[in-house]
Order: structure tokens, then sequence, then C-alpha cells
């Protein structure tokens, strides 16, 4: 059991965490570059680079503030080393690089996927094994078999986009902002209101669906995510002179892809039963999303674990947490280099 401080920067949240044995945070500031990418629609890689290089400096010195770190408090420093912008990774690395050497505690580098599974553990859940693990974020859409801390398998990801680039790309053609998940779940929250129906009732509506079923023969052989497709449909059929029809376009399009993504893990979890579920990532944030796979697993019998809504986007806290299964187990990670590659192993 430990005290590490960990070093979030993969993408556009600058975050840094003070957590005691993975589980319980004492300090997390964290900063979202959101507002600044907003005006271009998506991350600009090299304002990331240079927001997080201005922010880490000041958010270090908030938690150190509060909680005054001597020397020996420490066990270990903790970062997202992959996979990421290289050039946001890169600042990280360097900023926790030289905290370690500071604090002369070593260097744990954290696959960023493992850390928005092991984000379950800030919520008094374990990371469980052998597990199935889906990961849904704005760079990744995949379920992997989680056999032990490190060890992973592949079960399906990707043919195109992921789950929360879908998103982020439907709310840039309806013109809703950025990021898209939130905003397209507003949407569509607005428009269940509007017909009169409660949130829960949303298969009421499906007979109206203009958006066709995704991958709907491909998913009985194999698990495999395709968000591009339908993404190309709602492009057709959206008309911007007409704004009244935005609410019921992301109504429709929100539901298409929580359908995709509830058969993709039933079918996963039809090729490897009775093991739990722990579903995370960006994504996870959407209430709709939640609530359909809860009820998959009730009705598969299978248990669900999903992090807070608070540590399903980037933050530092998970970094920490998946650090701390390493070094519990006294095993060393993997993943010691900046790496754009997502082998994760
Ligand atoms: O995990 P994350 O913070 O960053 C990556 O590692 O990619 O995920 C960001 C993604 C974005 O695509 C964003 O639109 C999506 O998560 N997201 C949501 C919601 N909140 C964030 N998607 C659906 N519903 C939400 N409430």
């Amino acid at each position: 059991m430990g005290l590490g401080l960990a070093f979030e920067s993969s993408c556009d949240e600058t975050g840094v965490a003070l957590v005691e044995n993975g589980r319980r945070v004492i300090s997390a500031p964290l900063f979202s570059q959101i507002a600044m990418h907003r005006p271009y629609g998506g991350i600009v890689p090299e304002y990331a680079s240079r927001a997080h290089l201005e922010k880490f400096t000041p958010l270090l010195a908030e938690i150190l503030k509060a909680h005054p770190l001597a020397p020996g408090d420490l066990d270990y420093v903790a970062v997202t080393t992959r996979p990421g912008l290289v050039g946001a990774l890169l600042v990280g690395y360097q900023t926790a690089r030289a905290a370690a050497r500071h604090f002369q505690v070593p260097l744990i580098g954290v696959h960023h996927l493992e850390a928005h599974l092991a984000a379950v553990r800030l919520s008094g859940h374990e990371l469980q094994f052998p597990a199935l693990g889906m990961i849904l974020s704005g760079g990744n859409s995949a379920i992997y078999r989680l056999s032990s801390v490190g060890q992973t398998e592949l079960v399906g990801d990707t043919l195109d986009d992921a789950a929360g680039e879908a998103l982020d790309k439907a709310a840039q053609i309806l013109r809703l902002g950025y990021p898209g998940g939130p905003a397209i779940e507003k949407q569509a929250a607005l428009y269940l209101e509007r017909r009169g129906f409660l949130t829960g009732e949303e298969a009421k509506l499906d007979a109206e669906n203009p958006f066709p079923l995704i991958l709907k023969s491909l998913e009985r052989e194999r698990v495999q995510f395709s968000f591009s497709g339908i993404k190309t449909a709602l492009l057709r059929r959206f008309d911007a002179a007409k704004p009244e029809e935005v609410p019921a376009l992301a109504f429709f399009y929100q539901d298409r892809i929580v359908e995709h993504i509830v058969r993709n893990l039933a079918h996963a979890i039809g090729l490897n039963p009775k093991r739990p579920v722990i579903a995370a990532g960006g994504v996870l944030a959407n209430q709709r999303l939640r609530r359909a796979l809860s009820q998959l697993c009730e009705k598969l019998r299978v248990p669900l674990i999903v992090p807070e809504n608070q540590f399903c986007t980037d933050n530092a806290a998970m970094v920490a947490a998946a650090a701390e299964l390493y070094f519990e187990a006294g095993l060393k990670s993997p993943y010691t280099e900046i790496s754009s590659n997502n082998g994760f192993a």
C-alpha cells in the first residue's frame, strides 16, 4: 500500500493527483482544456502540449501547498505513457520524471486504458480478475479479456471511429459544439421529454428511428464496433435549415450507438461467460448508456462495474489507481517509455 503522485496529459485534460493506496483521493486538481479547443471543433495537439506545460506546475503547487510532502512520504510517481498525443504525453512524462527524481521514488508508467479501467478502484470497487474490460472514449472503443495486472487480450475493437469520436463528430454536424457526448445527451433527453416519455422509456420510440442498425450481421460472428456509417447517415439526413429537428436526430443517433454497444457487449459476454464487466472511459459518463448496460448485465447475470461519473473522463487519480496495482504486486510496469502505440499487453 503506497502513497502515489500521478500525472495525466495524454489528451486535453491536465491532471495531477495525490492518492493513497490507489483508492483514496487526497487531492486531484484537474485543468480541462475543452474551452480552449472548442473554437476548432476538436483538439489541436500543439495547443494541448503547450497548455499542459503551463498548467502542471500550478496544479502540483496546489497539491503541495495543502499537503506538503517530506522526503520519504511518497512511495512512487505515476504517469500516463501511452497511448495519446505524443507531444502532450512527453510534457507529462518529463514533469513526472523530474518529480520522481526530486522525491527519489520510482516512476511507474501507466497505460491510459488500464488507468480508465482502474478508475473503478476510486469508488470502493476492485479490479477483479478474470474480467471483461470495455473502454469507450474519444480515442478508443474496445473490449478486452483481463487476466491479471498488465495481462490483457483484445476481444474486439473498432473498424473505424471510436464511440466518443462518433458523438463528437455528430455534434459538429449538428452544430452543438465540443465535446459532443454531453451535448448530444442533453438534446436527446430534451427530445424524450418533449415527446412526453420518461427516462428509461426510450425503446418506445424505436420503431421511429430513421437510422439503420449498425453492423447487424457482422455482430453475430465477432465483437466489432463501427461508428462511421451512422455518422455518414446523420450527415445525409441533417438539413441545416431545420434546426428544430436537431433534438430528434441527436436522440435517435445516440440510441443507435447505445444499441450497438449493448449488442457488442452481449456478444462478448456470450463468448466469455461469467466474467464481471468493467466498463470505463469518457463515454460511460452517458446516463442512457449506463442504464442500458446495467439492464443487459442484470439480464445476463454478470456484475457490472463502472467508475463514478467524475472519474470516467480523463483524470490523474485513475493513473495512480492503476500504478498502485503494479506497486502492490511488486511488478514492473511494461509501459516505461512514451509511445503512441496502443499495444495493451
Ligand atoms: O476518456 P475521455 O475523457 O478521453 C479519452 O481518453 O478519449 O473521453 C472523452 C470522450 C469524448 O469523445 C466525449 O464526447 C465523451 O468522452 N463523453 C461523453 C459524455 N461525456 C464525455 N459521451 C457521451 N455522453 C457523455 N455524457
